[in-house]
């Protein structure tokens, strides 16, 4: 892997001297921005970082898109669909920036990263003030600047990504949150844009990412998760620190009562990660770990470098090692030549893994990927009749399996209450399973241990029992 590049310590002091002139010029006014987040949680995480900045520089949150003076769209485009949504709700917004000019209207993420797009998304709504991409994100209070000078802003650079420490993060949660510990991703499957959009795989320094989870303990939280499109790979300090040594070193921050992490790709999952998971006990008993498809022929044309045996191998060694280890995983449909053989494949595939949840997916073609250039792309009607049958049949296997938890207890970190009848506390068991039992809206926050009694659709009724 190569070595990471950090922005300079002189660009970042750039923009923090824009925040601070953006936020002298404000003198106190009130100013509102609303965040819209597409995708995955690395964007999410991005978000925040946005959402940081913006505070740093005096604006708070606004309730809606209609109180906002800034209006941000944090792009997705791993699959089309996504791509359509933001093009139309940006195009809703035209009104209300005739109704006020002074509305600030900015897109940046990973859709944004392609070039083609962002000049289409320019071109075509002469509103939007500011389009940005990935590598731009440390620079956002100096694209503020200029466009509150007025001028639209276009910045997109095909910057291989540098690491930006130090970044101000307004969290979304109190008691919960995400640290990315690598960006980027080098595994080109052939049906992904992630690695066009996010460039080449790079870790933090495990220092870094240890402070800020000592920092997280400090101010009260509970769980993380860390974050990466391939934590599995994570490599740093030059070489010097793998994924097991630094969930080692993360697990020895005190106050930290959960350490989740995704997403593992099935290639890179070492026996050592399974004894790290084994001997760590606040490392969570779950793993992500998208399988795709159970198709061998499949799994190689989508270049995901291990086959249907030896995911299950890995699956049958987590098991063996990790008591009550539950397991959730991605699937696509409809692959380039993907024929009923290997479909029912993977129909199997998901009974022998056993998962307790599946997000399952119809192959989307992105343009720039190899798959989307292949022959025998599956005709629509076929990937959403096959998307059916694999979900009817996760269904049915989560219905068989769901009556083993009952009579188990373990501990909810609660998420939330469900104030709709009589109030439910709802949060997850280290295994990542709902549970909701009755109990108020003072366990926000707090471990309770339940015991199940029930299951609801796909969630565990529980009740709460003494330690
Ligand atoms: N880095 C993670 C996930 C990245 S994207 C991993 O390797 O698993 C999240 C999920 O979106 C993927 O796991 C895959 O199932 C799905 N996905 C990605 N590209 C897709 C495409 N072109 N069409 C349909 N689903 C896709
Ligand atoms: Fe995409 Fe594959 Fe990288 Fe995941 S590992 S982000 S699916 S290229
Ligand atoms: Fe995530 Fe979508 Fe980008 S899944 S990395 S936000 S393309």
């Amino acid at each position: 892997m190569r070595e990471p590049v950090f922005v300079a310590p002189g660009e970042l002091a750039l923009a923090r001297a824009a925040a601070l002139r953006l936020k002298d010029a404000l003198n106190g006014a009130v100013r509102r921005y609303y965040i819209e987040s597409y995708g995955c949680q690395m964007n999410d995480h991005d978000s925040e970082k946005l959402a940081g900045m913006l505070r740093e520089i005096g604006y708070t949150q606004a309730e809606s898109k209609a109180d906002a003076d800034l209006i941000l769209f944090n792009t997705c485009c791993v699959r089309e669909h996504a791509e359509k949504r933001v093009f139309g709700n940006i195009g809703a917004l035209k009104k209300q920036k005739d109704a006020n000019p002074a509305l600030l209207i900015a897109v940046c993420g990973c859709m944004m990263q392609q070039k083609e797009v962002s000049a289409k998304l320019y071109k075509r709504f002469p509103f939007v003030d500011m389009v940005f991409g990935t590598n731009e994100l440390h620079k956002f209070p100096l694209l503020l600047e200029e466009a509150l000078r007025g001028n639209r802003v276009l910045a997109i650079t095909d910057s291989e990504g540098e690491i930006a420490e130090g970044l101000p993060i307004a969290r979304s949660g109190a008691f919960s949150t995400n640290v990315t510990i690598m960006y980027g991703c080098n595994n080109y499957c052939t049906y992904c844009i992630v690695p066009y959009v996010r460039g080449r795989e790079r870790s933090r320094n495990s220092s870094s990412i240890v402070e800020e989870v000592r920092l997280l303990a400090e101010a009260g939280y509970k769980e993380i998760t860390l974050l990466g499109q391939n934590v599995n790979s994570y490599c740093g300090d030059g070489g010097a620190v793998d994924f097991p040594a630094l969930l080692r070193r993360v697990h020895g921050v005190e106050g930290i009562e959960r350490i989740r992490f995704m997403t593992s790709h099935p290639k890179d999952l070492s026996p050592g990660l399974i004894e790290a998971m084994a001997a760590l006990p606040r490392v969570c008993n779950h793993i992500h770990l998208p399988v795709q498809s159970g198709s061998d022929r499949v799994l190689a044309a989508m270049n995901r470098k291990y086959t249907r045996a030896s995911y299950l191998a890995c699956v049958q060694a987590l098991r063996g090692k990790v008591p009550g280890l539950e397991l959730t995983t991605d699937v696509i449909v409809g692959f380039p030549g993907e024929t009923e053989e290997d479909f029912a494949d993977t129909l199997t595939l998901v009974e022998q893994a056993g998962y307790s949840a599946a997000y399952t997916f119809m192959y989307s073609p992105r343009a720039g990927t190899q798959a989307a250039t292949l022959p025998d792309q599956v005709p629509e009607d076929v990937k959403k009749q096959r998307l059916q049958r694999l979900n009817t049949a996760m269904a049915a296997i989560l219905q068989r399996n769901n009556p083993k938890y009952v009579g188990q207890s373990g501990e909810v970190l609660v998420e939330g209450c469900d104030m709709r009848t009589t109030p439910m506390a709802y949060g997850k068991l280290t295994n990542f399973k709902m549970v909701y039992f009755p109990g108020g809206e003072e366990w926000i926050g707090t471990l309770q241990r339940v015991k199940i009694i029930g299951v609801q659709n796909n969630s565990l009724i529980g009740e709460r029992i003494d330690r």
